[in-house]
């Protein structure tokens, strides 16, 4: 099994410390390899918000040949290991910038069947802000989050039984995600996902001009058809199904009564609105 560590911090510091164990205690139970990746030994550059990976081709970024190796490694990946400190109550410059880079894969996902777990090194109270934007973006790009923790490492010496505690808490979460790692992944869709699938079809419906790129690839998997419930086939019970649809409705009429329909017919490309 080949994971990917992906992670948005110095070298050889404290959050490689806590992947590296985490490392050390997923191969005690499982066979697996895992290769780190820093982000600060990528060139992806800053996002500069064109747009055109979300609206056109993510192909047409202008950092795609640098993003696109980071995405690769990825795809050819069994899963994935996310792990940032916390920076002024988010995670790190690098990881945020990271995570922009790859943001449309939330209006198309396509990682599926792939497990993750998310690493965040960081002070009490702190942790839901770091780890958050990593959730969000490996939830919508496809992954199945299986499992998330924050080690408080301060960068002081701390006590032996502090640390004691935390060698516990990281063997704990390891034995945990490698025992899920055993089986095969099972899609099961929360709600909060159906309706993150029905509110960009639905928004690609009502501007198909802008959102080109998710209209294809929406049409690719036939997902304008009513028959078609997710992205790929998965484990969806009737009422959630019928919630997710009943917001999308909801969501198609509130939208449509704000657009101006004879400006957006005229709209090619991003649409900067004139105050
Ligand atoms: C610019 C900067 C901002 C930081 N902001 C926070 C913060 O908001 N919350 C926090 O808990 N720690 C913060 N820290 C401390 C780091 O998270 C901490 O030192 C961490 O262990 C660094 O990880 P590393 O050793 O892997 O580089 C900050 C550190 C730096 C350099």
């Amino acid at each position: 099994m080949k994971l990917i560590a992906i992670l948005g911090c110095s070298k050889n510091g404290n959050t490689t410390q806590i992947v590296q164990l985490f490392e050390k205690k997923l191969k005690e139970q499982i066979e697996c390899e895992v290769e780190y990746l820093y982000l600060s030994d990528f060139d992806i550059g800053f996002c500069t918000g064109c747009h055109k990976c979300i609206f056109d081709d993510e192909k047409k970024c202008p950092h795609h040949v640098e993003v696109r190796k980071l995405e690769d490694k990825i795809m050819h990946s069994d899963g994935l290991i996310l792990a940032s400190p916390g920076y002024m109550f988010s995670v790190t410059g690098v990881m945020k910038n990271f995570l922009d880079h790859v943001a449309y894969n939330c209006h198309r996902p396509k990682y599926f069947y792939k497990n993750a777990f998310i690493i965040a090194n960081c002070t009490r109270w702190q942790e839901k802000s770091v780890l958050t934007p990593m959730e969000v973006w490996l939830s919508g790009a496809g992954f199945t989050v299986n499992g998330k923790m924050y080690v408080d490492m301060l960068p002081f010496p701390l006590k032996e039984k502090i640390l004691h505690k935390k060698r516990r808490l990281i063997e704990k979460k390891a034995h945990k995600f490698s025992s899920i790692l055993k089986k095969d992944v099972d899609l099961q869709p929360r709600l909060g996902e159906l309706m993150v699938f029905h509110a960009f079809k639905t928004l690609s419906k009502i501007a198909p001009n802008i959102l080109k790129a998710d209209v294809r690839y929406y049409e690719s998997i036939n997902a304008y058809e009513k028959s078609v419930k997710w992205y790929i086939p998965a484990k969806i019970s009737l009422l959630k199904h019928y919630m997710a649809n009943m917001m999308a409705h909801k969501m198609e009429k509130e939208i449509s009564k704000m657009i101006d329909q004879d400006e957006l017919h005229n709209v090619q490309d991003r649409y900067i609105t004139r105050l």
